[in-house]
């Protein structure tokens, strides 16, 4: 059924709880093993191939989530795909959202407006493939993904994939909610299973309460310390204990957010009234409802808890009555220390004393009881006479809660000290901030309730040290104007010279009189789809419609290939196709595709970026005009990698790129697997050197053919023949990892053309 409004979600959730009752029923029989959360909600959602139960860390598994997100930077290239896949309609209820390419200067009003004139194209695009494909779109200043999916679609033991890498947001809601590449959303989109490499599992038990000052966001800086930014790489993070309930919805909404800093593939908590209370205050009696009956189904079994070092991968604990306010940075959020020791970690390695901007709210820290726990800390500082001694913004993330402060005064209470409200977007929070204060080079500090800090992140300045902390704590601290002294236990400098001591914030979890819609900006699917038309402007330089990639003739198309690009060292998507400036054509493959490899290191030539062109014998020119060389001969190339070619972002365009400007092959010692698999989709064929050494046999004016592959079956090697220009040649096997699925993408061309041809019939 086409999902109009979120509320017609409902038959999909009844239906996901009596399916998870008999899928976990027949998995429990094959295992004998009591089971996890994560595992329960995996298991729910896996698609069974007969090829035996997944083992955590190593299979590769198929999956079917229940919903796709997307935000408004990464949904371009990916509608565009599914475009090009010849589908009527979305296979699963997906949304996109207008959120990050606001930028922020002046304030709300004035930031939306410019938004919506700059990004006009953008937006225009978006909201009509939206309407065509059955998605449902919120528009700027609607709010940021994030907080609009945990008000209106996450529910306990779901499966979403969202664009961002903040989507574990929803993991509050109990939902497991993962951040993915834009080709992984158009799989989804098309009705294609989503893979996923079954993660192992790290346990957080938590006990105690949380009091005074401390929040939820220090359970997650304070787990940052602990793990490290490294610590949940292919891990699911599960929250169990009694301490969970301490902690409202949002507040574990803002635990999971954060857990993306660890790298985890996500995190979840288990289903308590806290989200029940949640879907009820949002209104979602009839979800609560459901939850509630299959309850026994949200959280992990009794003898997990008994025994939780038998069943997870790895085992934390923290003590919520024994935890203190925390603040992370400079540069990485897992640099943490209670705020009581924050004044010796300045004095002792020389961070800005003086404050330069204090931040509030973002995806990560805009609630309700968030933004009421700062307005406390403001409402006392102005009994006092205080005011921020630094400029305060505050960006509330969605419109829902930005029209809930308004009436109930919160928003007064921290404009009262000067605070400045910025649009429902994620302006600084992405880099998107016209920082007006300091010079870009010079060294500051400020401090956010935001989710990232490396460098240049909020603002483009590398020199900005950015540390993270709560939104209570910012806002303490932007009374003080400094960070060596603590400005809980210290107090902070009244107008006359005394210390004014701040008590513990205290706010409601939800508004005592509902929430606000504000002005809505939700956009429900047309009702006339046929007829729509998506909108692209021809002279656009932003976006342009993807013609689908040709198929190539098996034997022709792979005979004498010169090879453009032999990498060597590190060849991540990055170096194949950076990002920074070229962002802004995202939606247009033409333009951005004269990045690419503009940041690999060629073996063939001495400055990175750079191919040598077979047919001149030019040294220096950019790989992308030699490719383009190539592709208006109708001439193909390969590509060398060294070894784990492709790693880093899943970002699709580091295949389309190659394969829009002629690439047939890459080869490689070995491959990142979520690149492999997006050659795959592309109409790339990925080999593996089947001895690693044949790697320097390759020359820069080889020729390789590729023989055999009109025969090309899964498990068989191929044997590659290389044409030395001083006429001899040789030959050497290479592998290949294609599923007979993936055969058949290569011989459609991609793998949206074989959808487009099934569409067809
Ligand atoms: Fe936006 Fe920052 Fe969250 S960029 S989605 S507010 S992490």
């Amino acid at each position: 059924m086409l999902e109009k409004t979120p509320a017609d979600a409902l038959p999909m959730i009844r239906h996901r709880y009596e399916t998870m009752a008999e899928h976990l029923r027949s998995i429990r029989a094959r295992t004998g093993k009591p089971l996890t959360l994560a595992e329960k909600i995996l298991y729910a959602h896996w698609e069974d191939r007969g090829e035996g139960l997944p083992e955590r860390g190593s299979t590769t598994a198929a999956l079917r989530p229940d919903r796709v997100a997307m935000q408004d930077a990464t949904a371009q290239m990916a509608i565009l795909q599914f475009m090009t896949a010849g589908r009527t309609t979305v296979a699963v209820p997906t949304t996109v959202h207008c959120d990050h390419l606001v930028r922020a200067r002046v304030g709300a009003i004035e930031d939306l407006e410019a938004a919506e004139t700059t990004n006009k194209e953008v937006y225009d695009f978006l909201a009509s493939s939206a309407a065509k494909y059955g998605m449902g779109f919120w528009r700027p200043g609607s709010g940021i993904i994030h907080q609009v999916l945990l008000e209106h679609y996450a529910f306990p033991g779901g499966l979403m994939i969202g664009t961002d890498s903040h989507t574990p947001n929803a993991g509050g809601l109990g939902m497991l909610a993962i951040g993915v590449g834009g080709a992984d959303a158009v799989d989804v989109m098309v009705g294609f299973p989503w893979e996923l490499l079954w993660p192992k599992l790290v346990g957080v038990r938590l006990t105690g309460e949380l009091s005074g000052w401390t929040s939820g966001k220090d359970v997650i800086l304070k787990l940052a310390g602990m793990l490290t930014v490294a610590g949940g790489t292919n891990k699911i993070v599960e929250y169990f204990g009694p301490g969970t309930a301490s902690l409202s919805c949002t507040a574990k909404a803002t635990v999971t957010n954060m857990g993306a800093e660890l790298g985890a593939t996500t995190s979840v908590f288990p289903f308590d009234r806290r989200m029940g209370d949640y879907l009820r205050a949002t209104g979602r009696e009839a979800w609560a409802r459901l939850a509630e009956a299959a309850s026994a189904h949200l959280t992990a079994d009794p003898e997990v808890l008994a025994q939780p070092d038998r069943f997870y991968d790895q085992v934390v604990e923290i003590d919520l009555s024994a935890l203190e306010p925390h603040i992370v940075g400079p540069h990485t959020p897992d640099l943490a220390r209670p705020v009581s020791r924050m004044g010796a970690d300045v004095r002792e390695h020389a961070y800005p004393v003086e404050l330069k901007a204090a931040l509030i709210g973002s995806c990560t820290n805009s609630s309700y009881e968030d933004i009421g726990r700062a307005a406390h800390v403001a409402r006392e500082a102005r009994k006092h006479g205080l005011k921020a001694r630094v400029p305060f913004l505050v960006t509330p993330g969605s419109e829902q809660v930005r029209a809930t402060i308004e009436r109930d005064g919160l928003l007064a209470d921290l404009e009262a000290i000067g605070g400045t409200v910025l649009a429902n977007a994620c302006g600084p929070c992405i880099g998107q901030w016209e920082r007006s204060d300091t010079k870009s080079g010079e060294k500051n500090a400020i401090l956010t309730s935001y989710n990232r800090n490396f460098p240049r992140r909020n603002d483009g300045n590398p020199q900005t040290h950015a540390f993270i902390a709560s939104p209570e704590v910012v806002t303490a601290y932007a009374l003080a104007g400094r960070l060596d002294r603590d400005p809980i236990r210290e107090g902070v400098a009244g107008p006359d010279g005394e210390r004014v001591q701040l008590s513990p914030p205290r706010a409601e979890e939800f508004p005592p009189r509902g929430f606000e819609t504000g002005r809505s900006a939700y956009v429900p699917p047309s009702d006339h789809a046929a007829g729509a038309v998506v909108q692209v402007d021809p002279k656009s330089e932003r976006l342009a419609l993807l013609a689908p990639f040709d198929p190539v003739d098996p034997v022709e198309g792979y005979r004498d290939l010169p090879v453009l690009l032999k990498a060597k060292g590190k060849c991540t998507t990055d170096h194949i196709s950076p990002a920074g400036p070229w962002l802004r054509y995202r939606g247009h493959l033409d333009r951005i595709s004269d990045n690419m490899f503009s940041g690999a290191d060629n073996a063939f030539t001495a400055k990175p970026g750079t191919a040598y062109n077979v047919h001149t014998g030019s040294e220096d020119q950019a790989a992308a005009a030699v490719a383009r060389e190539y592709k208006a001969r109708g001439q193909g190339w390969v590509a060398i990698g060294d070894r784990n070619y492709g790693e880093g972002s899943s970002r699709e365009h580091a295949a389309m790129s190659p394969r829009y400007l002629g690439a047939r092959v890459v080869i490689s010692r070995s491959f990142a697997r979520i690149h492999e698999t997006n050659l795959k989709k592309q109409g790339i064929l990925p080999l593996v050197f089947c001895n690693p050494g044949d790697w320097e046999r390759v020359r820069r004016d080889d020729r390789l053919s590729f023989l055999g592959l009109q025969e090309l079956v899964p498990g068989q090697s191929v044997r590659v023949r290389i044409a030395h220009a001083d006429g001899s040649t040789e030959e050497f096997e290479a592998n290949h990892s294609l599923t007979r699925e993936q055969v058949a993408w290569f011989r459609a061309g991609s793998a949206l053309n074989l959808i487009r041809l099934q569409e067809q019939g």
